[in-house]
């Protein structure tokens, strides 16, 4: 039976160019799982968009001298056609600065106040002497109060990992410009966290599935949750719905709060382009969906957590719910850091690769298999420039790129059509049956999230298919017994017209060629388009989505008819020359000392 499964993908800040550390943690493992699910003939939903407010965007909007409206709007459409480039198939990937997103948190804001959920509280808070506007809390530098490090900050001590408060540091600063900050009463509306810490740990609890360390690690924040501010002194967010605050410049939504609700509110959009805008209920409100959460290591508490939260006190009483409970998140697939050329460059000197660099001139297949196989799934892993050359040429080129091509080139001699097989022999059937056998092995892999792994086994029937081929020999048996050449040529077509399919999450773009190299003209694995598209609200804006009527490939072994006409090979993926890694690393170097 068909699952319902709901991919909901952590937003990138619109604040710069992403770098391949950031795709390696939101962006390639769900599109493997997503496409993977849809081959499947699962419903999938996958949407995400870039977040626009807050700090983030206002720091290096001031720092670039242009408005933060600007700013995010620029990065929205270079992250959008990054993303695009890259091959991530999102159903929609839209922004949170939407007439639709504000309408969706604004009426969360608005239930979590009516129920009692948000409480005000005048707390002493920070601003820049120089500009007058509040510093947030990790902008404030100075002594800590417990160990004397001379570079506490004031969210917490790196030095002692105390938790500070910016009031607590002894001769307080502002990073920015190191004038003493001045400390004025602000008022502000605090999540009631603790109200929530019971519903979450009887949700939690029960979880077998999660991951030990997310688990232990989310349980024991629960034992200690405290009020959390989500009102902001800034001028960049999405306005507090209530009437006193109608005309006000000086106080928004915090950024975190609006931008989890973005999971929501761009499944409403969604539903709102297809026609049907009831449609998103189908995967928040039926029992039976499962949603699915990925992100970087970093953002896990604000998923396990305070978006739950937020899910919990909605409830069935808010204007989206209709009378039924929103679903929580299942689970939660966190990777962890990617660091680039860190021997060479420590990060601090902010040396990064940028997407970009990588799509301008190598193939998005080649990126997404080095973040696969050697990214941060399980552990911090560093990206380094000599790996990805060596891993694009050895393996991918040398092993599966070799098989496709070997194999098309041998069936171009003999005709190029798929011949007509004799009698299969056990050689024959064994090599058919393996790699026939990835549609469940690969498959329970991804499913289960060991995206490395499952990558590994692809690349294992691959092998397999090459092997069968060299110790086969059809070159000679073409001169000798051409009736079994035949059946040979015809065995290694089947095995590669399976892996292509087989490959088709991880690699889609060259999964796509060589399915029509096969002869085929259909569609199995859909590349993205950036488009636009106006809301319930009106609001016009860029979006990257899947076109209309996409189609999958079918994830089960399946045959390719005799007689259909093939393509001359030409290879799918391109071999790169050594001396791209001193490029790279000069590329780098200019970089880091810029
Ligand atoms: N913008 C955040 C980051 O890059 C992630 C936001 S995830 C969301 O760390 F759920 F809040 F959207
Ligand atoms: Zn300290």
């Amino acid at each position: 039976m068909a699952d319902r499964v709901f991919v909901a993908v952590a937003w990138p800040y619109a604040n710069g160019p992403r770098h391949i550390g950031h795709v390696a943690g939101f962006g390639v493992p769900s599109d493997v799982f997503a496409r993977y699910h849809r081959m499947k003939g699962d419903a999938v939903l996958m949407v995400s968009g870039t977040d626009e407010h807050g700090t983030p965007i206002t720091v290096a909007a001031d720092q670039e001298g242009v408005s933060p409206a600007a700013l995010a709007d620029r990065y929205n459409q270079v992250i959008t056609e990054d993303l695009a480039d890259l091959g991530l198939a999102y159903d929609l990937f839209t922004r949170t600065t939407t007439a639709n997103h504000y309408a969706v948190v604004q009426d969360l804001f608005a239930t979590l106040h009516r129920k009692g959920y948000l409480i005000e509280r005048t707390e002493p808070g920070a601003f820049s002497a120089t500009t007058g506007r509040a510093l947030p809390d990790r902008y404030v530098e100075g002594t800590c109060p417990h160990c004397g490090s001379d570079s506490a900050r004031g969210d917490q001590c790196d030095d002692c990992g105390k938790q500070l408060d910016p009031t607590d540091l002894i001769d307080p600063r502002s990073a920015s410009d190191g004038e003493a900050p001045v400390f004025r009463e602000s008022n502000h509306f605090y999540l009631d966290l603790p109200a929530f810490a019971e519903a979450l740990r009887e949700w939690i609890e029960p979880r077998t599935d999660w991951r030990p360390n997310i688990k232990k690690f989310t349980l024991n924040y629960i034992d200690e949750l405290k009020p959390r501010p989500i009102t902001r002194d800034i001028d960049w967010g999405v306005p507090i719905p209530l009437p006193e605050y109608a005309d006000r410049d000086d106080k928004k939504i915090y950024v975190w709060f609006d931008a989890v609700i973005g999971y929501l509110s761009a499944a409403i959009e969604w539903a709102h382009s297809t026609g049907d805008p009831e449609r998103w209920r189908e995967w928040w409100q039926d029992e039976a969906a499962k949603h699915l959460y990925f992100m970087g290591k970093d953002n896990i508490v604000f998923h396990t957590t305070i978006w739950p939260s937020l899910l919990l006190g909605y409830g069935a009483d808010g204007g989206y719910s209709d009378g039924r409970p929103l679903r929580l998140p299942d689970n939660v697939v966190s990777s962890e850091f990617l660091t680039m050329e860190g021997r060479k460059f420590s990060s601090s000197r902010g040396v990064v690769i940028y997407v970009r660099d990588v799509l301008d001139r190598y193939q998005a297949d080649a990126l997404r298999y080095y973040l696969t196989i050697a990214g941060p799934e399980q552990q911090d892993t560093d990206f380094t420039w000599s790996e990805f050359v060596r891993r694009t040429n050895e393996e991918l080129v040398a092993t599966w790129g070799n098989v496709s091509n070997r194999v098309l080139r041998l069936a171009q001699q003999l005709g190029g059509t798929v011949p007509e097989p004799g009698a299969l022999t056990d050689d024959d059937r064994a090599v058919r049956d393996t790699v026939a056998g990835g549609f469940a092995s690969v498959g329970e892999l991804i499913e289960s999230a060991h995206f490395k792994a499952a990558l590994q086994e692809a690349m294992r029937l691959a092998g397999e298919t090459n092997r069968y081929i060299s110790a086969q020999e059809p070159w000679k048996l073409r001169k000798t017994d051409e009736a079994r050449a035949r059946t040979v040529i015809w065995t290694a077509l089947q095995c590669t017209h399976d892996l292509a399919r087989l490959f088709a999450p991880f690699l889609p773009f060259s999964s796509q060629r060589l399915h029509e190299q096969l002869g085929h003209d259909d569609v199995i694995a859909p590349q993205p388009v950036v488009t636009t598209n106006t809301d319930a609200h009106g609001d016009e804006h860029r979006v990257l989505r899947l076109p209309e009527g996409a189609t999958w490939g079918r994830w089960a072994s399946s045959d390719l008819p005799v007689g259909q006409p093939l393509s001359p090979p030409s290879p799918l993926f391109t071999k790169l020359d050594p001396a791209v890694v001193d490029d790279e690393l000069a590329r780098l170097e200019a970089r880091a000392s810029a």
